[in-house]
């Protein structure tokens, strides 16, 4: 055993030894948790992913002795058809976190500085802190609308705007996408995690606008956050650039075999996308219905801003509840440290019956003696 005394920062990059990690949100052990924390899809993958993972590693896995193919080529071809594009236009990778950081390492750096809407995806400043580049944020005020004019102006080498944002759920269209792409001078990252629950995209004007980025994930509209799969749709000159800086290997055999088989079937996805929808809106109705604020979300989560059985909103009511219901092993997202975020809970989008254990413990919960 080294002895405790070892000082292994003496020997480290200086940006890690500075920087915070990203936490991400609770994976709680153990069963019987309703679990609305972390933007994961309720409902299982396509059946055919199951059936082509089988065949992938069939009886004695044999296949999983051979490395993957570098490029996840099949998969770029099946993902630049369903983009009406060259199959060069995309690069894949280990979640689109792989993506987003890849975007970071060759964008931003000492002297490049990298921009971000604040507060949005917590795991952009961590990136920026990694390449030692400052980091530029343009705040947005209560409505979450897009502030594309501070965004231009920034001076950012490479910007990171989610649509739908997390964690308002609010979208930006295609024509404020597009505004800002002929506007901002730099890279733009338009991150979609969420898009497919969204109205619209702007997944076609990257043919349009060759320094806009769009990054997708095959974590939450496909159920597979636990295959790590996501991608970059850009011009192909971006492509080139991000294709060097990546592992050899970014994606594994049978992630590249579960996204294929998923992208294969949209019938599918059509319907579980179609679902996930219908249940936001009648939750929002719902959080009407008790006379509390939520966000018009086009993502699978909403934002909503609860109130105690007194009517008063605020830090301390949010902490609260969140806690109440994490008694009851009910899991949301409290983000307490931004004020705009600060008197809200981040609610994922369920099956009914989970959104119905939630909305039952809401109604439980006002029912409380009011706090002294
Ligand atoms: C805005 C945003 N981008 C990217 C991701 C990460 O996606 P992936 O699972 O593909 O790494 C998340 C995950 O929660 C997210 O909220």
């Amino acid at each position: 055993m080294p002895k405790k005394t070892f000082k292994s920062r003496l020997f480290a990059n200086s940006n890690v030894i500075a920087m915070h990690a990203y936490t991400p949100g609770e994976q709680p052990a153990g069963s019987g948790w309703v679990k609305l924390n972390t933007n994961e899809n309720p409902y299982p993958p396509s059946p055919q992913v199951a059936s082509a993972l089988r065949q992938e590693i069939r009886r004695d896995g044999a296949r999983l002795r051979l490395y993957p193919n570098p490029t996840g080529k099949n998969l770029r071809e099946a993902l630049a058809k369903h983009h009406d594009v060259a199959a060069d236009w995309i690069l894949a990778g280990n979640g689109s976190d792989d993506i987003l950081n890849l975007l970071m390492r060759v964008y931003s750096g000492p002297g490049r500085a990298a921009g971000m809407t604040t507060p949005s995806y917590s795991l952009y400043p961590v990136l920026a802190q990694l390449q030692g580049c400052k980091l530029i944020e343009v705040p947005f005020g209560n409505d979450f609308a897009l502030n594309g004019a501070g965004i231009a102006k920034c001076r950012a080498n490479i910007f990171f705007l989610t649509s739908p944002n997390a964690p308002s759920g609010v979208g930006f269209t295609p024509s404020q996408i597009a505004a800002l792409a002929k506007k901002f001078p730099g890279i733009l990252v338009i991150d979609e995690a969420y898009a497919p629950f969204a109205r619209d995209n702007a997944a076609h004007l990257v043919k349009k606008y060759p320094r806009l980025v769009v990054t997708r994930t095959f974590s939450k509209a496909y159920s597979l956050a636990g295959m790590r799969v996501g991608y970059a749709l850009a011009h192909p000159g971006i492509i080139e650039l991000l294709d060097r800086a990546r592992d050899s290997y970014n994606l594994d055999r049978l992630a590249q075999t579960a996204a294929l088989a998923a992208i294969g079937d949209p019938a599918y996805y059509k319907k579980t996308i179609a679902r996930v929808v219908r249940t936001r809106e009648a939750f929002r109705k719902k959080i009407s219905r008790l006379g509390w604020f939520a966000q018009p979300s086009q993502a699978n989560f909403v934002l909503i801003e609860p109130a105690n059985s007194c009517g008063q909103t605020g830090p301390d009511v949010a902490a609260a509840l969140f806690a109440w219901l994490k008694d009851r092993k009910i899991l949301v997202r409290y983000f307490g440290k931004h004020p705009l975020t600060h008197a809200s809970l981040r609610v994922t989008i369920g099956t009914d019956q989970e959104m119905a254990a939630l909305t039952a413990a809401l109604d439980s919960w006002l029912k409380l003696a009011p706090p002294r």
